[in-house]
């Protein structure tokens, strides 16, 4: 059995002089005071593949690689991420699903394995990591103070699920900062409409925690795109001569989805959003990528699309934003 790997990172920075210290150096300013505030959010697909084809010691199956412009696309974020230096990453994942509200993780240190439960051989995952408590319990408190029905998950027993750790992983693999993760408050797999009404208001909750508690945030969306999936699998599930798009129409409508996102201002993915999970059952109907853009209030610029592909048919795509006032810095 692989070893557990478990990392301490440091605590969140809330002196300021010490914060405005670091923004003094090369530190890439936030829109918040002292440095502080949502610093970029990401379209983060999760599937387990990824993580199985780069043969981390915390997954125990062993591959011979695959999928590598998607895991490319997820070296630049890790590049970018290290760069900004933030504080915490906030996910919001849809494989933690909650019938009746909006559940933030706050046991500080969740630990244990998680497991793929479609493909159990590719992905039996240990993880051990520290949540931002400060930051968690905030946002409940926001989440309320906006009406949202929310709750503090404090069980340590409660396995994390698998699209949380997976968006973390590929985007941090060091584990070294702390974490706070947020299920998903519907259950895309049997409700026909999207309901995406509330994660504008769990989107602006977040915003105004992470303002509250003074953080350097970076957001992630654990969300794939199209989702329709082949139901079989190669003897070798990295055989990249059986991937593929599932059928044109998905592929086409990722890339209308994605050319809006590269060209327009993100307001225009307001409607968008809706049309396209119409058009291909996407993984977005579960709010992660809503809840990302409202977090950083709808700002008046455009995606970078960082790569896509397919993963078992499904289309995946690895996208940055940043706020308006960090466009430049992009
Ligand atoms: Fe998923």
């Amino acid at each position: 059995m692989s070893r557990v790997f478990r990392m301490e990172p440091s605590p969140p920075r809330h002196d300021s002089m010490e914060r405005e210290a670091v923004v003094g150096a090369d530190r890439v300013p936030a829109s918040g005071v002292n440095g502080s505030g949502i610093v970029a959010g990401y379209l983060a697909p999760h599937p387990p593949h990824l993580i199985y084809a780069e043969n981390p010691p915390q997954n125990e199956p062993r591959s011979t690689g695959g999928w590598e412009v998607l895991r490319w696309a997820y070296d630049e974020v890790r590049r970018r991420v290290r760069a900004l230096q933030p504080d915490v990453l906030v996910v919001h994942a849809p494989h933690w699903i909650t019938m009746v509200g909006h559940h933030v993780n706050c046991v500080p240190n969740p630990r244990g394995i998680s497991v793929e439960p479609i493909f159990p051989h590719l992905f039996r995952y240990h993880y051990d990591f520290r949540t931002d408590v400060d930051l968690a319990e905030a946002l409940v408190e926001r989440c309320e103070a906006n009406g949202l029905v929310s709750r503090a998950m404090r069980e340590p027993g409660v396995r994390v699920d698998y699209a949380t750790i997976g968006a973390l992983h590929l985007v941090n693999p060091a584990w070294d900062l702390p974490v706070v993760s947020i299920g998903a408050n519907n259950n895309p797999y049997f409700y026909a409409d999207a309901e995406l009404e509330q994660m504008e208001v769990l989107g602006r909750a977040t915003r105004e925690a992470i303002e509250a508690t003074g953080r350097r945030a970076v957001l992630l969306a654990s969300n794939t795109l199209s989702h329709l999936h082949f139901d079989r699998e190669s003897d070798l599930p990295e055989d990249m001569s059986q991937e593929y798009p599932f059928n044109n129409h998905q592929y086409r409508a990722d890339m209308t989805l994605l050319e809006t996102i590269r060209t327009r201002p993100t307001p225009a993915l307001r409607a968008a959003i809706p049309e396209h999970i119409a058009a291909t059952e996407s993984e977005t109907k579960s709010g992660s990528l809503t809840w990302l853009l409202a977090a950083l209030d709808w700002p008046d610029t455009t995606g970078d699309v960082l790569g896509y592909g397919t993963i078992i048919g499904t289309g995946n795509a690895v996208v940055e934003w940043r706020p308006k006032e960090l466009a430049r810095h992009g």
